[in-house]
């Protein structure tokens, strides 16, 4: 059977350009928008002229041109979009938006997957302010998508390991420390952490797979759901140390905030969600649902373990 066609928005991003790598290893014909406004950055270019050399097809366009985004669509049946969500780095979530219209206009579109990847914002009306902009955002995403009646597949892809496994879970570190280290409380509260490329594979696999059509993809793989506390035990069990340990209690955190400016509350915000209230563990998956390593049980997804070792 022919593969499907995919197209990746922000496939030069953090994650898109893992979902363009495992696109082009499982043998999809990829396109990738080049954006038109990438200007001078050379390492933008450089990637995606990678990327064409490896097969990839570049098409040019703009979010702030509708034809071009609607002849875009239309050369594929799959739309990823791994557009910015991230409001340290960039958040452009509603432009999407515009993605929406063209895909409405083209009408060939078998499945719209759009840039999430992360706690599911279906979940999150109660969220704090002001980190609940993202997830406030990416509803409006998701209600344009089924007012328009496009076919598609939300992801909740958890922690992204880089992020979380790297940094112990605290707060503005990607690295993990190696003589103290503070906890979230007793840093016993579960999440789910999941290595970036595995995030590529799981979502190129469930792209055309009807069990997870219009349905919540959840990234789930069960040896990576852990406390904070589990995650640093298996820190030092490599590092052959135990760490000194310090414990900010929920009052403290919140507290913290205040003092902090807009972007750092919402980064904060969404750690307060995680790892104190529990947001990505304290459900279960009901019908509207999927689990990625439940579905795709041949994925030899990458334990913490292994993940961490990169840093020993
Ligand atoms: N679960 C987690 O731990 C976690 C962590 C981080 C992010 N996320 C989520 O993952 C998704 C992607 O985030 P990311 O960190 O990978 O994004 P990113 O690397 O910051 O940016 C992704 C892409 O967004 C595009 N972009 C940026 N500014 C733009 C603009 N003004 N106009 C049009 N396009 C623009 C660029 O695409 P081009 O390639 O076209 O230049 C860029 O490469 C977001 O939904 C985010 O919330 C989750």
């Amino acid at each position: 059977m022919e593969k499907s066609r995919v197209l990746v928005v922000g496939g030069t991003g953090y994650i898109g350009r893992r979902i363009v790598n495992a696109s082009l290893a499982a043998g999809h014909p990829t396109f990738i928008l080049q954006r038109l406004e990438i200007g001078l950055d050379i390492d933008k270019l450089q990637m995606l002229l990678s990327f064409k050399k490896q097969g990839a097809h570049l098409v040019e366009g703009s979010f702030s041109d509708h034809k071009s985004l609607v002849e875009a669509v239309k050369l594929v049946d799959v739309v990823i979009s791994a557009i910015s969500g991230v409001h340290f780095r960039s958040h452009q979530i509603l432009l999407q938006l515009n993605l929406v219209e063209a895909m409405k206009e083209a009408g060939n579109v078998q499945r719209f997957l759009p840039s999430e990847f992360g706690i599911d914002p279906a979940r999150m009306a109660h969220a704090l302010e002001p980190g609940r902009v993202t997830f406030d955002d990416k509803m409006v995403v998701r209600k344009a998508i089924e007012e328009a009646g496009i076919l598609h597949t939300y992801v909740s892809a958890n922690c992204f390991a880089g992020y979380f496994v790297g940094g112990l879970c605290e707060p503005g570190r990607i690295t993990p420390a190696r003589d103290k280290v503070c906890m979230f409380g007793d840093g016993a509260i579960k999440a789910v952490f999941v290595d970036e490329e595995d995030i590529g594979t799981y979502i190129i696999k469930a792209i055309d797979d009807p069990r997870t059509l219009n349905k919540t993809l959840y990234i789930r793989p069960l040896e990576n759901i852990l406390s904070q506390r589990e995650l640093v035990e298996i820190w030092e069990s490599l590092l052959e140390k135990v760490l000194q340990k310090s414990q900010l209690s929920e009052q403290d955190f919140l507290n913290s905030m205040k003092d902090v400016n807009i972007v750092q509350q919402i980064g904060l915000g969404h750690y307060y969600q995680v790892f104190y209230e529990g947001c990505l563990t304290n459900f279960e998956i009901g019908g509207q649902g999927v689990e990625a390593s439940q579905l795709y049980p041949e994925v030899n997804y990458t334990r913490v373990r292994d993940y961490l070792k990169q840093y020993l």
